[in-house]
């Protein structure tokens, strides 16, 4: 359908957009009416309900927060951890669960061209993150005699690549029928004075809109449907920076069946207060996360007398929810986060711009937000040395360094527990791959120290 010309010129005046009328009035037919159909896809009550609503009260401050009730994995008796294992394999062989990485954001601290998933963090065998994460899959549901349908959460910006990625890797032996890849939802992105921004001549600057457009987009793209027309009961949800995730775990599946309750999400213990994670609680005495970003000083730094943090339950974007639950709530209106970001513009006189400070304020819905929801969350305390190696930065803290490092003491730890030594270990590059091993099971001493001497002999 044509877009309908007037129309957009008068939602531009009534929102001060005056300099994008401007820019539309000059441009060639073709151009003008692709700007204006852009523009009409913007729900501008929304935009800036947000803005104004962010600027009274950021989102996470404004109810009483209290701690919240978890399990931790290591208190459970062997037992017991054998029985929710066996629990989540029981629902892997009957295919009633599914993985969704969100993988839709930009990177940007990161410096990767091209989208996050496709990093090589440099391991010895240059797998990229999309490709642990596969093959992670590949293990159970093979062991399992049962797919696990993986649904891609891409951008518009990324889709493309992406997809072209997974096909050129010949979608590391999964099977393509049970790849599904979805696009989520953008915003426009708005300067400080409301104004909205331009990527290019006649376009408007869009951003992805935060992970929290998972369900909205699950929806819009089919998959929920081919959710359910699979049977599945349970969604596995992850960021797809994190290279030591345990994806659709069987323990973790077992426990949160075993609740039963709409929502299970894995926690770790904060390392410190300045740890950039969020932290779970109750809000208004309701699940919730406080985002890293908007935790209030008073409640990241309290202490309890044994001087740990208070609110020390790491979120680790870790979490199960009930199909049931996706559904039911796909098209919550769940807030907008407002954060202040640097976001390449384009000005009609200067042409590109690449701020140095933040320029932009970016809007973002955070999948945490649906937690409120559920009357009852499921919190699981886990691992970190297991669970937690978090891509984000080119260098330091959560770099394809650290996460290196952090697999290689992983896989370590394996081979010492199947019996071989500290000292036949020492300067081994060692990796195990998925395919062999989720959680460091069959690994068998001898073949482990033909492998070493033979690594040994090459160096
Ligand atoms: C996120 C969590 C934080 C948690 C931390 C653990 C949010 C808002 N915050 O922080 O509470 O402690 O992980 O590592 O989730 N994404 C999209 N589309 C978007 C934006 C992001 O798919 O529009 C994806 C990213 O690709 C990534 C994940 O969401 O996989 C997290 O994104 P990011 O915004 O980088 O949040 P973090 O700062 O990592």
């Amino acid at each position: 359908m044509e877009p309908n010309l007037k129309q957009v010129e008068e939602t531009l005046l009534a929102y001060k957009q005056e300099h994008v009328l401007t820019v539309l009035r000059q441009l060639p037919q073709a151009a003008k009416e692709k700007l204006a159909a852009q523009i009409e896809q913007i729900d501008f009550e929304s935009l800036f309900k947000s803005i104004a609503e962010q600027n009274r009260q950021p989102v996470s401050f404004n109810e009483p927060i209290s701690p919240i009730p978890f399990e931790d994995w290591a208190d459970y008796g062997e037992r017991e951890q054998e029985a929710f294992t066996e629990r989540g394999w029981e629902l892997l062989r009957s295919g009633r669960i599914g993985a969704v990485v969100v993988a839709g954001g930009h990177g940007s601290r990161l410096g990767h061209e091209g989208p996050k998933g496709t990093l090589d963090i440099g391991l010895p065998s240059r797998k990229s993150l999309f490709q642990l994460q596969a093959e992670r899959l590949l293990y159970l549901s093979r062991k399992a005699g049962k797919a696990i349908p993986w649904y891609i959460m891409t951008s518009p910006d990324n889709h493309e690549a992406t997809v072209a990625f997974f096909r050129s890797a010949d979608y590391f032996g999964y099977s393509a029928r049970d790849c599904f890849f979805f696009p989520q939802n953008t915003m426009p992105a708005l300067d400080f004075n409301g104004k909205l921004l331009l990527s290019g001549e006649g376009t408007i600057r869009l951003a992805p809109s935060g992970n929290g457009e998972c369900f909205a987009a699950l929806k819009r793209s089919g998959a929920i449907d081919d959710m359910k027309q699979r049977g599945l009961e349970w969604l596995f949800y992850y960021n797809v920076d994190n290279a030591l995730i345990k994806v659709a775990d069987p323990a973790f599946i077992g426990v949160a069946a075993s609740h039963d309750n709409p929502i299970a999400t894995k926690a770790i213990e904060k390392t410190d207060e300045e740890e950039k994670i969020g932290v779970i609680c109750l809000k208004n005495g309701r699940p919730a996360v406080l985002e890293y970003t908007e935790i209030p000083d008073k409640i990241k730094k309290e202490k309890t007398i044994d001087e740990r943090l208070f609110y020390g339950l790491g979120h680790i974007s870790i979490h199960l929810f009930k199909l049931d639950f996706i559904e039911a709530h796909a098209d919550a209106e769940i807030p907008y986060h407002v954060a202040a970001k640097k976001m390449d513009v384009w000005d009609a006189e200067v042409g590109l711009i690449k701020p140095a400070e933040p320029n932009a304020y970016k809007l973002e819905r955070f999948i945490f937000d649906f937690f409120p929801l559920a009357s009852r969350l499921t919190v699981l305390k886990t691992s970190r040395q297991e669970e937690f190696a978090p891509v984000k930065n080119k260098t330091g803290v959560d770099s394809p360094e650290s996460a290196r490092k952090l697999i290689r003491e992983l896989h370590m730890r394996w081979l010492q527990a199947a019996g071989i030594s500290t000292e036949q270990l020492r300067n081994a590059e060692i990796e195990i791959s998925p395919l062999l091993s989720y959680g460091g099971e069959g690994l068998r001493k001898e073949e482990w120290l033909e492998i070493l001497k033979q690594e040994h002999s090459n160096k």
